[in-house]
């Protein structure tokens, strides 16, 4: 069974004559990281909120672990976290009695709860901020603390909205650190970001959104390949690397497009919009030696092929790999930049 079976679901507002979400489908498996990406207004939050009980579909349905989100709520609100794009604003609270006061919302028993707090708050790093107040803590920490706050009743599934909206590069890394974590407990994950890079690190599956519609949705590297009609993959060859080319220039039913390159991938992004613009330098690998990018168009899993022909024909392979899905790219051809 499905750990979340969307069908169908839609949500129309008052006054808006477009539905922000129509006709969206989407299945999860137990562990899943699901990104789930769009531009503004595309309908994140909309979903979101209705796996999180908080909006009522106008139609469609949406099962957690079984359970109707709408015949069920009360069951649906202990089995899920929900991370709320907006933090609310707590004064006077230390960070432990903030806990304490979900954990017995959550009808948590009191001689259980110091240990939950404990916990939670050596998941998120924030050990030394018990006795702080809420007010103080940086915004990296006060988001973690969010997120502190959505696990304190052990949920199945967590749905995070822009859970490092924000946050500077190192709290970042930090927040994804965390959310590796919670991956390798077994959770399962929906988390929406316009981050894409970020994303690609730990997410096994992406959903791209735009005006309500799921454009594209499933594993990454799949979608990587519907939309660019091939899979990259790097070949690094210790020398000889005219001759390597020429042989894969040759093998036209499994490659299309042989590139040299030195090993180092630039992506740069043309248009200036928030988070644009600067440059990503990202080593593939060591750029001793070469590196050769190819476009490969067979059939899945028969990547090896070329790697055996390589070494057949004596070329001296030092790596065969197919680089991190730039998601970034899949996501400016997908969606045409249209705000709802
Ligand atoms: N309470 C509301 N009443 C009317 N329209 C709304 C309401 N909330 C959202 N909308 C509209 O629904 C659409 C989807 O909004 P939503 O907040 O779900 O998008 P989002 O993908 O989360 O965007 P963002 O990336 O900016 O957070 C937008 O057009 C928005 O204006
Ligand atoms: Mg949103």
């Amino acid at each position: 069974m499905p750990m979340v079976e969307i069908k169908h679901l839609r949500k129309e507002y008052k006054d808006k004559p477009e539905p922000a979400v129509k006709d969206l489908s989407l299945e999860l498996e137990q562990g899943d990281i699901f990104g789930f990406i769009g531009p503004n207004g595309a309908g994140k939050t909309t979903t979101i909120k209705m796996l999180a009980t908080l909006l009522i579909p106008t139609a469609g349905t949406a099962l957690v672990d079984g359970i109707d989100v709408v015949k069920n709520p009360e069951k649906i609100r202990s089995i899920i976290g929900y991370m709320p794009d907006f933090l609310g604003v707590y004064d006077d609270i230390k960070v432990w009695e903030y806990l304490d006061f979900f954990a017995a919302a959550y009808r948590i028993p009191k001689d259980r709860r110091p240990q939950i707090i404990d916990d939670v708050l050596a998941l998120t790093d924030l050990n030394v901020k018990k006795d702080s107040y809420v007010e103080s803590l940086s915004r990296g920490m006060k988001q973690r603390l969010c997120l502190a706050k959505t696990l304190v009743h052990d949920p199945k599934v967590m749905l995070l909205d822009e859970p490092a909206s924000g946050l500077d590069p190192r709290a970042r890394i930090e927040i994804r650190e965390l959310l590796k974590e919670l991956q390798s407990m077994g959770k399962t994950i929906i988390v929406s970001s316009h981050i894409l890079p970020e994303m690609e690190e730990f997410c096994n599956k992406v959903g791209i959104i735009e005006r309500g519609e799921m454009i594209v949705a499933g594993d990454v590297n799949t979608i990587a390949r519907q939309v660019r009609g091939h899979q990259n993959i790097s070949i690094g060859v210790v020398d000889d690397i005219e001759r390597a080319a020429a042989i894969l220039q040759g093998m036209t039913d499994l490659i299309r497009d042989v590139k040299v390159t030195n090993g180092l991938r630039q992506l740069n992004d043309a248009d200036g919009g928030e988070g644009r613009g600067q440059t990503l330098q990202r080593e593939s690998f060591s750029t001793k030696g070469s590196v050769l990018q190819v476009g490969y168009i067979g059939e899945p899993d028969n990547e090896y092929k070329i790697l055996t022909t390589l070494v057949e024909a004596g070329i001296k392979v030092r790596a065969f790999y197919t680089p991190e899905t730039d998601l970034e790219d899949v996501f400016l051809r997908v969606t045409k930049g249209q705000v709802a």
